[in-house]
């Protein structure tokens, strides 16, 4: 046969033996693990889970930059997913300085034989590639497969060919079996008993064997030095009893491929070295053929629409499955809510394990699960794929508790727990955070073809898509309007106290849980407020989300056919719309501050230009027509105040807190609000009034500044940041940060849901 038309044939048979129904649940097996380089684990608590570590065999030293967990490892140039489709296939590079090597590491995913009782299999292919030829490159990988309950088995056994594989089996998963490529090269082999909730950590138990290794030749008389680093720094080809942990190793000089295989059993799909090939070629042209079909970037250069698809798969590619307990400090605290317990003071119990399927900040840095974030990433993920952005969103609805409140933070389980310092453990029940999350349903609904929609009358009609998802939205209304009716009750500001007048007795908002410095519950932590806390504060970017939120509902309710419902948010709606007015408009100063109370018990505005001070823009609750409107974009415009050529500052440059002390959210430029002010400018430039021209010319401008200060970033530094320098552009604090950062691509494509 000619050698296209073989390809072709192989094509169709692994085709075949890779189906998975695209747009249903999310598979089972998946990179759920951004928190180290590589790794595979189920979307299941208690199974098994499995990943790569790897170290340079130049010379014993090597092994103190053992490469698993991603942080900021010496000599890492940069790591980051080119492809991710979300669900079967993903691509990522690593260039690691130190090691001499460019890895290029894909995976392909196939769901389960439809006889089989088994969770579907999975190839992982990585190739290295020498960086400098005149420098010595030697390196050693482990592949491990872990159990984190005694529900999974797993066992060494000798392969078809003789060669070490790792069995398994769990339940929910069927049999399953680990095997590396054949390539003739050895394989070699360990199994370490480790405590079950410690498999995750495999860096300090690696170490151990070596060391023990390099004593025990040591013991025999050996001159250390003079054995091949590699030599030591290999498993010993021993199973422990009651070994938790089983690792298949090989080692290699110069360039190489290592293909790695777990196969369900017994109808996996199998796979050799070239249909491995075949498939990862093909995944990888239908994702860019898909990319360019979800993300139309016609005015772009090729360079910047490679870019935005790198970065729609970082943040594909950064969702987690986490499981296990959190912290909480459940004591009382009076309503006031303002003397808080101090997080160093926490009395945290451990609540009952929960699950969490959800896209990360930073797979560095954070990778976890955080609220307002997570509305951000979903707006993102539902353009790409709204059944996957829904199952986020749901899995965080899942999250909501009996009083309707849910934890800004998800700290699940002790692999998450041990990525976060022990003062920010700790979660209490009275703090919120932006309700930006009811975005991840709003990007849903927008994204869903208008016929897809079954939303019957009293919200009794399931709600299916392409039999997929299995998420139900009449099921997800409540927990939603628990949640929407927490805030109202626990963020509820004084009005009549302070003989505030307003249309509206009832609609102000104050944030619980801040310090005299911080407002940490605000997402904005840093930013300026009344200097010191009072209970009589009034917090505008808090009724601005409110407004959002009350808004959100409405749609939602609707969409539901639970007119009453929807009725009430409406009401809820103009009250907030009126009292915005009412409480948060300071003529004398021509926009909209928090408000606070003085030492005579007076009411008074407390003004800081900046983000704050933009919210009843960015939250669109402005009339096209409002002067309102005409003094935000003016403030927004100036060069002296907020305006620069990478994007809005977070603080005016003429406060005096500009740039100071923590320099958080003082300055910088962040991306999401950068989003929020791009979709409002673009939804004011397409209402006639007043500021339609003023609206279009500030979108025009500010989306290419933001544009070009990220994607330039992006090819200085092979990173998004969390922030921006508004005076030079530069990338600052975390990397990589493709979060919310990432969605620049939105603001390429004009999607704003
Ligand atoms: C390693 O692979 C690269 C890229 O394919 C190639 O340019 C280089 O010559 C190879 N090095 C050796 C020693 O084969
Ligand atoms: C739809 O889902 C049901 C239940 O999960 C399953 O039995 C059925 O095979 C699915 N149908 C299709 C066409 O995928």
């Amino acid at each position: 046969m000619h050698a296209c038309l073989v390809l072709a044939w192989l094509g169709a048979v692994v085709a075949a033996a890779m189906a998975v129904t695209l747009g249903g649940e999310a598979p089972v097996w998946g990179t759920y693990r951004p928190q180290v380089y590589v790794g595979m684990r189920p979307r299941i608590p208690d199974a098994v889970l499995s990943g790569l570590a790897y170290f340079g065999t130049r010379s014993l030293a090597d092994i103190q930059h053992l490469r698993h967990t991603t942080k900021d490892d010496h000599g890492v140039r940069y790591y980051r997913y080119t492809h991710h489709d979300g669900r079967t296939f993903g691509r990522q590079e690593i260039v690691d300085d130190f090691l001499n090597y460019h890895l290029e590491i894909s995976f392909v995913l196939s769901g389960a034989h439809p006889d089989a009782q088994q969770a579907g299999s999975w190839a992982i292919r990585v190739r290295g590639t020498v960086l400098n030829d005149e420098l010595p490159a030697k390196v050693s990988l482990i592949y491990y497969l872990g159990r984190e309950s005694s529900n999974a088995h797993l066992a060494y056994e000798l392969g078809k060919h003789g060669e070490p594989t790792v069995v398994g089996s769990h339940p929910a998963l069927g049999a399953f079996r680990l095997r590396f490529g054949d390539d003739g090269t050895e394989t070699h082999y360990a199994g370490l008993k480790i405590p079950e909730d410690r498999v995750w950590d495999v860096h300090d138990p690696l170490l151990e064997t070596f060391t023990e290794r390099a004593n025990t030749f040591h013991q025999r008389g050996a001159q250390l030095g003079q054995l091949p680093p590699a030599t030591l720094l290999q498993l010993n080809d021993v199973v422990e009893d009651q070994a938790t942990l089983f690792a298949l190793q090989r080692s290699f000089t110069g360039n190489f491929t290592l293909d790695i295989f777990l196969d369900g059993e017994p109808h996996g799909s199998h796979l050799d070295a070239e249909q491995l090939t075949v498939a990862l070629a093909q995944r990888r042209e239908a994702y860019e053929d898909e990319f360019r079909a979800k993300f139309p970037l016609r005015d772009y250069a090729d360079d910047d629409v490679t870019i935005a698809r790198e970065l729609t798969a970082q943040i594909v590619g950064g969702i987690g499955y986490y499981a296990g307990s959190s912290l909480v400090d459940r004591r009382h605290v009076s309503d006031a809510g303002l003397v808080l317990h101090e997080p160093s003071k926490a009395q945290p119990t451990r609540e009952p394990a929960r699950e969490l399927l959800t896209a990360t900040p930073s797979r560095s840095f954070f990778p976890r699960g955080f609220y307002w974030d997570e509305g951000f990433h979903e707006a993102h993920i539902a353009v790409w794929d709204p059944a996957l952005a829904i199952e986020l969103f749901a899995s965080w609805t899942r999250l909501i508790d009996d009083d309707g409140w849910v934890a800004r933070e998800q700290i699940l389980g002790s692999e998450a727990r041990s990525r976060v310092p022990e003062e920010f453990q700790v979660q209490f029940p009275q703090f919120a955070n932006p309700p930006a999350l009811i975005m991840g349903l709003d990007a849903y609904l927008s994204e869903l073809p208008q016929e897809d929609t079954v939303g019957g009358v009293g919200g009794q009609a399931p709600f299916v898509l392409q039999n997929s998802s299995h998420v139900n939205l009449a099921t997800l209304y409540e927990p939603w309007r628990r949640h929407y009716e927490w805030f109202r009750r626990t963020q509820r500001g004084q009005i009549q106290q302070w003989d505030r007048t307003a249309t509206s007795k009832r609609e102000g908002y104050r944030w619980r849980g801040r310090s005299t410095t911080h407002v940490l519950t605000s997402g904005l932590d840093d930013y300026p407020r009344a200097a010191t806390p009072h209970v009589g504060e009034l917090h505008l970017d808090l009724h601005a989300w409110m407004g959002a939120f009350a808004r959100a509902m409405h749609r939602f309710a609707q969409r539901l056919g639970l007119v009453d419902d929807a009725r009430e948010y409406a009401r809820h709606y103009q009250a907030i719309q009126a009292n915005l007015y009412d409480l948060h408009w300071s003529e004398d100063e021509g926009m909209f501050c928090d408000a606070s109370v003085d030492d005579d018990d007076e009411s008074y505005f407390e003004c800081h230009r900046g983000y704050v001070s933009l919210f009843p823009l960015l939250m669109e609750l402005l009339d096209p027509d409002a002067p309102a409107l005409g003094k935000t974009l003016e403030m927004m415009r100036d060069e002296q105040q907020l305006w620069s050529p990478h994007g809005l500052r977070s603080l005016s440059k003429q406060h005096p807190l500009y740039g100071t002390d923590e320099d958080y959210w003082r300055s910088a430029i962040w991306i999401p609000i950068n989003y929020l002010a791009l979709r409002a400018l673009h939804r004011y430039a397409a209402l006639d009034g007043p500021y339609q021209a003023d609206a279009h010319a500030l979108y025009t401008e500010l989306r290419q500044n933001i544009v070009r200060t990220v994607l330039d970033e992006y090819k200085r530094t092979g990173y998004t940041w969390e922030q921006y320098d508004a005076a030079t552009g530069a990338g600052r604090r975390n990397r990589p940060f493709a979060g919310w950062t990432s969605m620049v691509v939105l603001i390429m494509a004009e999607k704003y849901p």
